[in-house]
């Protein structure tokens, strides 16, 4: 990978993902609690608990980390374990895991990256009105500060929200997500308004309270368009155009999103489109939004292949081969993304780039020699890295990259049915066993992904 020192290898979790416990030590409800509760929403009836329990593992965990070799680990914080009501009293109890957690992992010379909203949103603040609310961005920026001023003397890299493209996407207008609700354009608009609102809050509150300076980003989806034929000029402009043309009445793009926090501005584009319901937008709501960040933190797990056409969007959508390779998720694989998401995000907000979330599903099991073998996953690591590898031989500023997922998980509606891991779980047991996935990343980070 490039030569610069600062490049990281990492890999990542969230919190209601991995760590169980969720009644334990005063953590109160969150939305996915609630989601998971109610019939038909999870697969197989899937919840928090046991789960990989993260909570009481750690240690464990954290020396399953270092194994690997791992300079990084991007972790999130249970935003209903530090605050059961979501604002007011702070359960110390649920911040001292936080606390111990951080100490463990530098302990072992691993950087806590810090997410601080990976989807568990407490449930009484849903039941107030939830991201609808006009407060909900305070709620968050306080909550900010109350995890910035605990952990800020160890850890220096934040991220704010990770994507919200899902959390107000899936969770709120197609309700695959907690909390499951199927609200119209104006209400979604409003509620992303307010995460955008909620993320300049929290970006303001961190650079505030921070005891050392603080490294800020965010971790939206990103939604990636590479050219058919990459030495056509008329096909990357095509996946330029399409990667971030908002087109649809939805919030499954880009721009809406990081273009308010990185320049300032809604686009053009959604702006026309969504005219009939659009929120009010306060006259500073903009300049609150845009802080300035320091990496663009992005997750990449695929994308779409496109090339110029006559057609009124100017491009059309090449259809994945017969027989193409696609991963458990049904996702195809196109280590392409890894070269153009990075570039064209680049070339549009100007940051360095960070991959916070990167991997994919395996049908993983333990072999009958005992080991993982998870070869798909070998091959999948070898060609997305390589393709960043030449974005970055190709100018790109690329600071880190963060597997996903460290360990075997609660993959949301798909419940513990989604293998993600480098580490796999059993889940009946709670056994943990590095599967060949992981020694590969060990011996690549060894060489500083030099044979890649
Ligand atoms: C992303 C989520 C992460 C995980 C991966 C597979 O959308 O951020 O929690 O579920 O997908």
């Amino acid at each position: 990978m490039q030569r610069d020192h600062r490049f990281v290898w990492g890999a990542a979790a969230a919190s209601f993902q991995i760590e169980g416990a969720t009644r334990e030590d005063g953590r109160g409800a969150s939305v996915w609690d609630a989601f998971c509760q109610q019939p038909g929403r999870v697969r197989f009836g899937h919840g928090g608990d046991p789960g990989c329990d993260h909570y009481h593992r750690y240690q464990e965990d954290v020396a399953l980390m270092a194994s690997m070799g791992l300079q990084a680990y991007r972790l999130s914080v249970s935003w209903p374990r530090v605050m059961p009501q979501g604002r007011g009293a702070v359960n110390a109890r649920g911040l001292a895991f936080y606390d111990r957690l951080v100490d463990e992992l530098l302990a072992r010379q691993i950087d806590p990256w810090v997410t601080l909203f990976h989807w568990d949103y407490p449930l009484p603040l849903y039941h107030q009105g939830g991201w609808l609310h006009p407060d909900s961005p305070k709620w968050f920026a306080d909550y900010t500060a109350v995890v910035v001023e605990a952990l800020s003397d160890r850890v220096k890299h934040w991220m704010t929200l990770n994507e919200p493209q899902c959390f107000i996407g899936l969770g709120h207008q197609v309700g695959e997500h907690a909390p499951g609700l199927r609200l119209g354009m104006a209400d979604c608009l409003l509620a992303a308004h307010h995460t955008l609102l909620a993320h300049g809050l929290a970006v303001q509150t961190i650079r505030a309270v921070s005891k050392q300076p603080a490294r800020i980003g965010a971790a939206p989806v990103g939604i990636i368009r590479f050219p058919d034929n990459p030495h056509s000029a008329a096909d990357v402009a095509a996946a330029r155009h399409a990667t971030f043309a908002v087109e649809r009445q939805d919030l499954w793009n880009n721009s809406w999103w990081t273009d308010p926090m990185l320049l300032g501005r809604y686009p053009e584009d959604g702006l026309s489109l969504f005219a009939a319901d659009l929120p009010v937008i306060g006259a500073t709501d903009l300049q609150t939004i845009a802080q300035p960040l320091d990496f663009y933190g992005v997750n990449i797990y695929h994308g779409e292949r496109v090339r110029a056409a006559r057609t009124p969007a100017g491009y059309e959508v090449v259809a994945p081969a017969v027989g193409r390779a696609a991963t458990c998720m049904d996702w195809d694989v196109a280590p392409e993304a890894l070269y153009w998401g990075p570039r064209l995000l680049h070339e549009r907000y100007g940051l360095p780039l960070v991959i916070t979330e990167n991997g994919m599903a395996n049908n993983d099991w333990v072999h009958s020699d005992g080991a993982v073998h998870a070869p798909q996953r070998i091959d999948f690591m070898r060609r997305y890295l390589g393709a960043l590898k030449q974005a970055t031989a190709d100018g790109v500023p690329v600071e880190g990259y963060f597997y996903w997922s460290v360990m075997d998980n609660f993959e949301w509606a798909y419940g513990y049915d989604r293998r993600f891991g480098l580490i796999h779980v059993d889940y009946a047991t709670g056994q943990r066993r590095l599967k060949d996935s992981a020694l590969w990343y060990r011996d690549l980070i060894q060489t500083n992904g030099q044979w890649l």
